[in-house]
């Protein structure tokens, strides 16, 4: 599979759900940055919006286009968000944040709404919890956190940069990759239980949240509601 083409397409069939005058959650990460060129490249007279972007990275992208862009704080509901993920259960809950930016995407994303996931095929699983499931911590002790994190059944491991340093997010926190060895069986409770633990801030584990999920293949899509 070209998984470049399967991108584009998927956030092609997205941005068609997007009206002059909405208010659009923007994305971050590979899949989504594509959808927020094609809005860019869209802006005209008759085609304006409003975008409140979910990462650092995503706002610079957006001013590049000259779109009008409000903070996450500026607006408690928003017409829809398109986003990525990084694992789309069968009944579209999902887990997010590989790209580090998940406290600022659940955010945005609470307050859509219509929200579009945007994939390609190889994030569709059986169960949550095939890969790592992000979850973002204050840097306070942080190890005890996740050593408590770690009594939900899984391994954490705090997510670094290249130069071994810890990752920081751009809420200034860190993030730890959880492994479930047999995948995450209750995603809601899960969910629950690891925003219970004190220092967690977040989780990836977006439940109920999503409204549609574009598959993207080479040359087509499927959507799934
Ligand atoms: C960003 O923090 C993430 O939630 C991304 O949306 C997710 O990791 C998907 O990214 P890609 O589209 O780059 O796979």
């Amino acid at each position: 599979m070209n998984q470049e083409s399967a991108k584009k397409n998927a956030a092609e069939e997205a941005i068609k759900f997007v009206e002059h005058g909405m208010t659009v959650g923007l994305g971050t990460g590979t899949t989504a940055s594509i959808a927020v060129e094609l809005l860019g490249n869209k802006l005209s007279e008759n085609f304006q919006i409003t975008g409140m972007p979910t990462s650092i990275e995503t706002k610079r992208q957006a001013e590049k286009w000259g779109m009008n862009l409000i903070g996450i704080d500026e607006m408690d509901s928003i017409d829809i968000a398109i986003d990525g993920a990084d694992e789309v259960s069968p009944s579209l809950d999902l887990i997010k944040g590989l790209g580090g930016a998940l406290l600022r995407e659940k955010k945005v994303e609470k307050k859509a709404k219509e929200l579009i996931i945007i994939v390609d095929e190889t994030k569709v699983v059986e169960r949550l919890g095939v890969g790592p499931l992000p979850v973002e911590v204050g840097t306070e002790n942080h190890d005890s956190v996740a050593r408590e994190i770690e009594k939900q059944g899984c391994r954490a491991k705090l997510r670094t940069e290249e130069s071994g340093n810890a990752f920081v997010t751009d809420n200034e926190n860190y993030i730890y990759h959880c492994y479930f060895p047999e995948g995450i069986k209750n995603p809601e409770e899960m969910d629950a239980r690891l925003l219970s633990i004190d220092g967690v801030k977040d989780t990836g584990l977006f439940i109920n949240m999503a409204t549609k999920v574009i598959i993207g293949k080479e040359k087509s899509t499927e959507i799934l509601e």
